[in-house]
């Protein structure tokens, strides 16, 4: 037999977090505990339906009008509308100005790509394989690899996390900003920034979208946690709000799938606001395109689910509340958790632990420290330090914050 005519692939290495959880299940240590993990868990640790989603997943089970026809190229109508204005506002001019369209897409990383592809062959020009990207540094991993695979080449970082004071380095990034070309491409955390929690405050954004504005820079938001940052559906979608309401043209990924529990449903939506209603189509014809060839028509389950409940007032209240149960539950783990290291008197200051908003936390454990983590005491975290706040519950802070302790004493 010949050899293979894949005899030449390299391997290439594991993605870093799904690894870790392979790792930990591997684990048979009692006390192991996996705060890598990008999901939700109750307090026993598990992972949970939202009761909303149960209801709605009934009602269309229930519903003989629904078949398994393809959806439209470009997804459900009604979750298309209803995501876009939950990201943008009911009462968003530029949703009654008719210039906002949406493509539902396969999770937030869809979004992200269908947005990433139709950037490099139509945005500035047809062919922007040397615009700049910029994504902060540091971010979530994949906002790099999506853009390169689209067909960037000029992937940079922007100043964003300052170690020494374990908050925002606003001034590296305005001075980032004012040093970019002319429409180089932004990607904006909109809330619950993933790695390091720290967003920047109203004040803060409003500096950033002045610089923006002035040097034409897009503006390129990814809200994987909208709801999960503050509890309020309105408060982390400030942001992105302020930009439209300041004029600009530009792209929002967003996910469902913290926000409704829908990790393996795959639900997401690409909302673009535009200048004017013409444009807006001609930009949706295109991504129709880039659909077609890329997934053809997207799957319908999770967005029904999510189009049946931000339609109906009723349900909308019961997501609320279920979103607002999961944000409190990773409230209360930030505040037991800094208690706990305060009283045992850890050296370092843990005020970013409350401070830090979203899923995540950096805990500013180095990577040795976390090395020892993972070794000594099976508690599984980033090598970055990144926490997941869900991992933590009533039953192993106390071991948690106990190990951190040991690990911040005895290594340096
Ligand atoms: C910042 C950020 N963007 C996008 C995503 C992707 O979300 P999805 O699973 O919906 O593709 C994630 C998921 O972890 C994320 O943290």
């Amino acid at each position: 037999m010949a050899a293979s005519i894949f005899a030449a692939v390299p391997a290439s290495p594991p993605v870093a977090v799904f690894k870790l959880t392979a790792d930990f299940r591997e684990d048979s240590d009692s006390r192991k505990v996996n705060l890598g993990v990008g999901a939700y868990r109750t307090d026993e640790g598990q992972p949970w339906v939202l009761p909303v989603v149960k209801k709605v997943e009934q009602m269309i089970a229930n519903d003989n009008s629904l078949n398994h026809e393809y959806l439209p190229i470009l997804g459900l109508p009604e979750f298309r509308a209803n995501a876009s204005r939950i990201a943008l506002g009911d009462d968003s001019p530029a949703i009654k100005e008719k210039r906002v369209g949406s493509v539902q897409s396969l999770g937030g990383t869809g979004a992200l790509r269908i947005g990433a592809e139709f950037l490099r062959r139509w945005y500035n020009g047809n062919n922007n394989t040397a615009t700049p990207v910029y994504v902060s540094a540091p971010s979530w991993e994949n906002h790099n690899s999506v853009f390169m695979d689209a067909g960037f080449k000029d992937i940079r970082t922007y100043h964003y996390w300052d170690a020494a004071k374990r908050g925002l380095d606003l001034q590296g990034l305005l001075n980032d900003m004012e040093k970019a070309p002319e429409f180089s491409i932004f990607i904006l955390h909109a809330c619950a920034h993933n790695p390091t929690g720290t967003d920047p405050t109203p004040e803060q954004w409003k500096q950033i979208a002045a610089v923006m504005k002035r040097r034409s820079l897009f503006p390129f938001f990814d809200s994987a946690y909208q709801g999960f940052a503050s509890g309020s559906l309105e408060k982390d979608a400030w942001a992105v709000r302020y930009f439209v309401s300041e004029g600009f043209e530009l792209f929002c990924a967003q996910s469902f799938s913290k926000n409704f529990g829908l990790y393996n449903e795959r639900v997401g939506n690409l909302t673009v606001v535009g200048k004017d209603a013409d444009n807006v189509q001609r930009v949706l014809s295109q991504m129709e395109k880039i659909v077609r060839t890329t997934w053809s028509n997207p799957p319908s389950q999770g967005a029904r689910i999510v189009a049946t409940t931000l339609a109906s007032p009723q349900l909308f209240d019961e997501w609320k509340g279920n979103v607002k149960t999961m944000a409190d539950r990773v409230l209360l783990m930030r505040s037991e958790l800094r208690s706990r290291l305060e009283a045992l008197g850890t050296p370092g200051t843990w005020n970013h632990i409350t401070e830090q908003i979203g899923m995540f936390s950096f805990t500013g454990l180095n990577p040795k420290q976390v090395e020892y983590m993972v070794k000594e005491k099976h508690i599984y975290l980033m090598a970055s330090g990144r926490i997941n706040m869900c991992g933590l519950t009533t039953k192993n802070l106390d071991y948690v914050a106990k190990s951190i302790h040991e690990a911040v004493t005895k290594i340096q």
